[in-house]
């Protein structure tokens, strides 16, 4: 019989590869969905019709349990949070009530549903903050620097003490910034490939970004997926660090994109205050050698190949 997992935040970036490796090795794919007013399902149109899209929310405990009777998933892989660093200092409340107190609420449902739901959470590079080692690994403290990543913090924790308390399968992914063609535009990749591309199409003149300086461990959404799976396949649930082990700056994803299509960023890319942060996180490089060694799992993409793929997918696009 198909092996069914159920999602949440199916319709995002990582949600979309996630549903195709998970339709790829056979199981029944159920999509937690949100009500709004437009469908959002534009990074999941190409399979919808082998997905069965449920209506629930993070902030509506009843909603999540009645998914859980209905749909009776082996698999939960917690993908949804309110997910934009930017955003989280603007809307700390919602922030908190998604990213941190929604990982309560699935992890309540699972176990009063059926405990023996094997539960992944998408937990953030981001606890890392202020770093207290480079590079880091699943030993180093955290140190949030934002209330999304206070807000992954108590996610994290929220795992580790149901794993603790109740003996779930609950496992918690701490990964590094992973980008895709399909990343929302507001993250500074898609902006710098997308600002780029337009630029190149002569539909813009400028790009305004805020800290050139911020590093930054990008790695491609795709190869990401297979570790968050890999984690739930184990007989043990754990904690994992999921990174390529490479940093670097905004400002050279700059160059590279720029390059891509014959520009120099220096002629195009403006330096605006606005979208400087109230606190920053200045590096971030992982250890992924539990991983490595743990789950088998490496990335395949790296940075020079994804700057490329995601300016290809954006000048096509264009193009269109
Ligand atoms: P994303 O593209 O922003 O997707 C977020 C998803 O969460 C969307 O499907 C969104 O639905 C859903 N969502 C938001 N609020 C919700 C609510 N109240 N109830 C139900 N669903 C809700 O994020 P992503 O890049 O795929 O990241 C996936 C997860 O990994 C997130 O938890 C993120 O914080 C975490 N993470 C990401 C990275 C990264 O670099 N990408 C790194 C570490 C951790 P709508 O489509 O309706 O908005
Ligand atoms: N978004 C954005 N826009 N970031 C900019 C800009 C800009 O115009 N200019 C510079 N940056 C810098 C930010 O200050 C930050 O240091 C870095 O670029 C990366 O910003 P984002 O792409 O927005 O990602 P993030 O690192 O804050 O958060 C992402 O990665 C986390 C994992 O570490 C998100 O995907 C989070 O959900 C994820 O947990």
């Amino acid at each position: 019989m198909a092996k069914r997992a159920l999602i949440t935040g199916v319709t995002g970036q990582d949600g979309s590869y996630l549903a195709e490796l998970l339709l790829a090795e056979g199981y029944e794919v159920i999509g937690l969905v949100r009500r709004s007013s437009t469908l959002t399902i534009e990074r999941i149109s190409h399979i919808q019709d082998r997905l069965t899209l449920v209506s629930g929310d993070l902030v509506d405990e009843v909603s999540l349990i009645n998914v859980l009777r209905d749909c009776r998933p082996s698999e939960v892989y917690n993908l949804a949070a309110q997910s934009f660093v930017q955003t989280s200092w603007t809307q700390p409340v919602l922030t908190g009530e998604v990213t941190a107190l929604g990982v309560t609420r699935i992890l309540d449902a699972i176990r009063i549903v059926d405990p023996e739901i094997r539960f992944y959470q998408a937990s953030s590079s981001e606890m890392f903050g202020r770093v207290r080692t480079v590079p880091q690994d699943e030993h180093t403290p955290f140190y949030p620097r934002s209330p999304y990543g206070v807000a992954k913090v108590y996610g994290h924790w929220i795992t580790v003490n149901y794993r603790e308390s109740y003996n779930l399968h609950a496992s918690s992914g701490i990964l590094f910034n992973h980008e895709s063609p399909r990343r929302g535009l507001e993250f500074v990749t898609r902006k710098v490939t997308h600002g780029a591309a337009r630029i190149k199409a002569g539909l813009a003149t400028e790009l305004r970004l805020g800290n050139l300086d911020a590093q930054r461990d990008w790695g491609y959404a795709a190869d990401y997926v297979r570790a968050m799976w890999a984690m739930l396949q184990r007989d043990t649930p754990d904690d994992f660090v999921i990174a390529t082990g490479e940093t670097h700056s905004v400002r050279e994803l700059c160059e590279v994109a720029f390059r891509a299509v014959g520009l120099d960023y220096e002629d195009h890319v403006v330096v605006d205050p606005a979208f400087i942060r109230p606190a920053e996180v200045d590096l971030l490089v992982g250890d992924a050698t539990k991983a490595h060694s743990v789950l088998g799992w490496k990335c395949e993409v790296d940075f020079y190949g994804l700057v490329e793929m995601m300016v290809a997918a954006d000048l096509d696009a264009l193009a269109r």
